[in-house]
């Protein structure tokens, strides 16, 4: 690979199939649906759209969360959850009231609820994660969902659903218990104290009624809050051994003229993620757990904030169009970076939620009555989700540094790696985040070749543009794509590939298989 005068300096890295981080949890590729804007209504469920099923779901929306590579979908919020009655949800429409929806000003018609919710994650194939209302409600209120849901018969609530259709129990395995009640803008906010009291007691009862199910408890709605880390430490102290997970929520978007610092969010996230898990240690260490606690990540992206006209700025509307940002190709590499990001904490993150799926801050979006299209940030998303397999692999990347003002100097190269011990197959993920030059890479993979021999590139995929602020629309759907990457080649030991600059790469190895009758090698697909 001959070295361009633009060109940054070599970056690189070595894997070693026994430096595993932990397994890729699929859990890693969630999303999230709430009642707010247009997620929900013309989002997922439009009964009047020419694509609509027998439920009134959108079959063009299904199709593209699956290729979207989802796994898990939280619900019913986020803000909304804090004021929700979930009651209100069920039973025959024509009963259902039309609520006021405190937390986003909209008119909450109630027509999806929990049954209808559960059926779309059937269809789609994902799996629920549930939050109960700790703001305006509590444990009483927790208990009864659950007992709606997975409680299989014999009782007024359990039985209540088998009235309303559902004979089987929905049997939720994960359960949030409220969200972001740090926040001053929630409904019910609570002191850290308050939270990890109630938290502590609901999960008590849930788990009464059953002991299978999974729990988070809320963390700081991001890292810039003035109660971070005290919160977490106060929250755990109550509510430690009672739960699995501690939430983390966080956004991020570029400050005016600021895109190096953008494409570096990545650090942001890697010392939040670092600090919650050693907030959480001490925590355990200090209550004498046996267990360690997991995060979840279940709220990130990208989203322009600032752009946000305020909730007590909106006028009381039913599925208004609210932050439908329109990402363009520097999110998209951000998107990925940020993944990068969480694979390489799959040790302690066992959760991650894009938020939102549909038209909220989100990969999908719909035209009411019209079409749907994919977002920048659909595309390194999905090809993550549906590449990475097996371990993640540690990896310690050398080169380049760029000067950032947010974050200081940070590498130019951020990247992970998945290995699947089976067939040996590689995944290596990677952006260049530098806006000045390509970066080209080399990665050693003799410790692999070792076990499974020479790697071959297989797929190479890279998503970048000449323009970086290059978006999606309606009427240009597919301007922005990743495309097949250019050079990257293999001697079977070592990888190399020019990636370039502000771009995300995916580059799939497999070992050459060698036909025994005609001697011919070539690539285990
Ligand atoms: O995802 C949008 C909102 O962001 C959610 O309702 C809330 O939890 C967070 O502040």
């Amino acid at each position: 690979m001959s070295k361009a005068a633009e060109d940054l300096a070599l970056a690189g890295f070595s894997l070693d199939p026994s430096f595993v981080i932990g397994q890729v949890d699929r859990r890693l590729f969630g999303s999230f649906v709430e009642h707010m804007g247009r997620c929900v209504y013309t989002g997922i469920y439009e009964p009047e759209h020419p694509s609509a099923d027998a439920a009134g779901f959108r079959r063009d929306v299904q199709d593209l969360t699956r290729e979207l590579g989802v796994s898990l979908v939280r619900y019913p919020g986020g803000n909304f959850v804090s004021s929700y009655r979930w009651e209100d949800g069920v039973g025959p429409r024509a009963a259902r009231p039309t609520r006021l929806d405190l937390a986003w000003r909209g008119i909450e018609p109630n027509d999806v609820g929990v049954n209808e919710f559960m059926g779309w994650a059937r269809d789609v194939g994902v799996e629920p994660m549930m939050a109960v209302n700790l703001g305006t409600r509590g444990v009483q209120s927790a208990v009864d969902l659950i007992e709606y849901c997975n409680h299989p018969a014999g009782t007024y609530l359990s039985d209540l659903r088998r009235e309303h259709g559902a004979k089987k129990p929905h049997d939720i395995k994960l359960w949030c218990l409220g969200n972001e009640l740090d926040g001053p803008w929630q409904m019910g906010q609570k002191t850290p104290h308050e939270y990890g009291r109630l938290a502590a007691e609901t999960a008590k009862a849930m788990r009464m009624v059953d002991p299978t199910i999974e729990l988070v408890a809320v963390g700081s709605s991001n890292s810039s809050i003035e109660t971070f880390g005290t919160w977490e430490a106060e929250v755990l102290e109550q509510a430690y051994e009672h739960v699995d997970y501690i939430s983390l929520h966080d956004y991020y978007e570029e400050s005016a003229g600021d895109l190096a610092s953008f494409l570096a969010s990545s650090s942001d996230m890697d010392r939040f993620i670092g600090a919650v898990v050693a907030t959480a240690d001490h925590v355990g260490a200090k209550v004498r757990s046996k267990k360690k606690l997991k995060l979840s990540f279940d709220e990130w992206n990208v989203w322009y904030q600032k752009r946000f006209v305020g909730q007590q700025n909106l006028e009381w509307t039913f599925a208004r169009e609210l932050i439908e940002d329109e990402f363009n190709v520097a999110d998209a590499v951000v998107v990925g970076s940020l993944m990068i990001t969480l694979l390489r904490h799959a040790d302690r993150v066992g959760i991650a939620c894009l938020a939102q799926l549909v038209n909220i801050i989100a990969p999908i979006r719909t035209d009411p009555g019209g079409a749907s299209w994919r977002q920048t940030i659909f595309y390194p998303f999905a090809i993550t989700a549906r590449m990475a397999r097996g371990q993640v692999l540690r990896v310690e990347p050398s080169g380049p540094r760029i000067h950032t003002d947010a974050y200081g100097d940070v590498p130019a190269l951020d990247a992970t790696a998945t290995y699947d011990a089976e067939t040996g197959e590689v995944v290596i993920l990677a952006v260049n985040r530098a806006t000045t030059g390509s970066l080209p890479l080399e990665v050693d993979l003799r410790a692999i070749e070792d076990r499974h021999g020479d790697l071959h590139v297989v797929d190479h995929i890279t998503l970048n543009d000449d323009d970086v602020y290059a978006t999606n629309t309606r009427e240009h759907p597919d301007r922005v794509v990743p495309r097949a990457g250019q050079g990257a080649t293999s001697d079977g030991k070592k990888v190399r590939v020019l990636l370039p600059c502000v771009s995300w790469t995916a580059i799939r190895l497999q070992p050459t298989v060698t036909n025994p009758t005609s001697g011919d090698s070539h690539a285990r697909s």
